[in-house]
């Protein structure tokens, strides 16, 4: 399949610069940008330890108030304000807050723009953002304009110019920006990370991650008040993956992308829409006039396969009309073994002569996965060191069986022991920018888009990331209301 190249952008022509992608053709080279931000690469980039770190919540809807709760409860941090269109989220929030004795008293930004002030003026350390994607990257932007630390939802930017705007920003003012992809702290997915590390895959050559989750209630109608108009809206018009980090930032970590390898390109492939008109034709009210809507866009299942410069594979999908169970698939294929995470399983062991991953006989076993007993044992024994240490309490404090409450906790440990965190501002651009790629492809017959190298080359040099850990004895315990007895440790 032949590349479609990607042409100059708006922003190029801006600032000057096309000459530089017009070299760039004429050598045969992609039109990446060319040189880093003023300030160099984020890999690896620390900011200085902060014993107290003050958030900032713009956006506090369903997953915005989850997050404030999860907040609340992690040792040296600080809810210092609290921003959103609606006064109705800020007090009900406030309240919770007030209800649960929390010892500061947020500022509360209300209104449509209220998110500039608190990144131009607010006094905290990270804008923690949870509002529609369209505002992701508007916010996070704002935010490292202002000199704080962005924490955006997924997908935090919806298209190749945002990303780079991002990228830039980020490296110009020294500042991490991270998107908050709770699913690389699943259990599954740390499970499989840390297989990965051991060595116990091989070299890894091909990966599956999706977000299949029926959402039709959401997704076709905008909810019973109107409460995800703006979900309704994306997918009326939108083709491709919206939605592709889930499944695909565990999968990006266990293969080192941007730190050894990196994605070249990707073809994007559609079904047609059926499951959310079927909804409306079957489930909304006889005088709901979304009947009358045109058919929406979004297709019912996006598969998208993305080859990397090292020659291996990925598969995304994307499917949130069908009746089906949820599941982000969670594969990685390797030389040795395969690690199958939603729903667990993996090969039956044989015993052998050649051995091969988990003691699997070449050939043999094929058609078999292991018994669920050793399965399960094997989950145990090889269970990240993260999710040995704090699964349990996460699991208590909830959110999505506790992956929430550890990425939460993991970013205030980086933050207060002056660490890099774990997701950097190259990872959350070459995800997010799928949402434009895989649209584009979509819409061309699936041909092949090349995926911009937003490191510019450093993926070549870049170390893989190591075992993310935690040493709670390294949390500023008691200067924040919650403390080890709240956390249960
Ligand atoms: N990581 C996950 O597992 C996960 C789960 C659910 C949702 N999400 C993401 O979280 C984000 C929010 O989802 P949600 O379900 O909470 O949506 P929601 O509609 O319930 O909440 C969005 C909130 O943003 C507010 N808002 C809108 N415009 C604003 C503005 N200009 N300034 C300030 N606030 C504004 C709304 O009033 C609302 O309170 C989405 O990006 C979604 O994809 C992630």
């Amino acid at each position: 399949m032949t590349a479609v190249k990607t042409g100059l952008n708006r922003r190029d022509f801006l600032r000057g610069t096309a000459w530089m992608g017009v070299a760039a053709v004429a050598a045969g080279c992609r039109l990446n940008r060319l040189g880093f931000g003023e300030g160099g690469v984020m890999q690896d980039y620390a900011l200085k330890p902060m014993k107290r770190v003050r958030v900032g919540f713009v956006g506090i809807g369903s997953r915005g108030t989850a997050a404030v709760h999860r907040v609340s409860m992690l040792p040296g941090v600080e809810i210092v304000a609290l921003c959103d269109k609606k006064p109705e989220r800020v007090a009900l929030n406030q309240n919770w807050l007030k209800a649960n004795k929390y010892p500061v008293v947020p500022k509360p930004y209300v209104g449509e723009e209220a998110y500039k002030n608190l990144c131009d003026l607010g006094d905290c350390d990270v804008i923690y953002c949870a509002t529609p994607w369209a505002l992701h990257q508007p916010v996070a932007l704002r935010a490292l304009l202002g000199g704080k630390i962005p924490f955006v939802e997924v997908t935090s930017a919806l298209t190749v110019d945002e990303c780079w705007e991002l990228v830039e920003a980020s490296e110009k003012h020294r500042i991490p920006c991270m998107q908050l992809e709770n699913c690389c702290y699943g259990e599954m997915e740390l499970l499989g990370l840390h297989l990965a590390r051991l060595g116990m895959l091989g070299e890894i050559i091909h990966g599956e991650g999706a977000y299949i989750h029926d959402l039709r209630v959401v997704c076709s109608t905008g909810g019973k008040n109107g409460e995800w108009e703006w979900r309704y809206d994306e997918n009326m018009k939108h083709k491709g993956n919206r939605y592709p980090t889930h499944g695909l930032l565990p999968i990006m970590q266990a293969m080192d992308i941007n730190r050894g390898d990196a994605f070249d390109y990707l073809v994007s492939l559609e079904s047609k829409q059926a499951n959310c008109e079927n909804y409306r034709r079957y489930a909304m009210d006889a005088d709901d006039p979304r009947r009358n809507d045109p058919v929406m866009e979004m297709g019912d299942m996006n598969t998208t396969l993305i080859r990397t410069k090292r020659g291996r594979s990925i598969m995304v999908q994307h499917d949130v009309s069908s009746p089906r169970p949820y599941t982000r698939v969670n594969l990685l294929s390797g030389t040795k073994g395969i690690w199958w995470g939603m729903p667990w399983r993996t090969y039956e062991p044989e015993p052998t002569v050649f051995k091969v991953g988990f003691e699997q006989e070449v050939g043999k076993g094929v058609h078999r996965f292991m018994k669920d007993a050793d399965a399960e044992a094997l989950r145990e024994k090889y269970a990240h060191p993260l999710w040995k240490k704090v699964g349990e309490i996460a699991q208590k404090v909830g959110g999505h069986g506790g992956m929430d409450f550890i990425m939460d906790l993991r970013w205030a440990y980086c933050l207060q022991n002056g660490l890099p965190l774990d997701m950097d501002v190259y990872d959350l651009a070459v995800s997010s920018c799928l949402c434009e790629l895989t649209e584009t492809s979509v819409r061309s017959r699936s041909k092949s888009i090349d995926i911009p190298d937003f490191t510019r080359g450093a993926w070549r040099t870049a170390k893989p990331q190591g075992i993310a850990d935690i040493d709670i004895a390294r949390m500023p315990m008691g200067d924040v209301r919650r403390d080890e007895a709240a956390l249960n440790v």
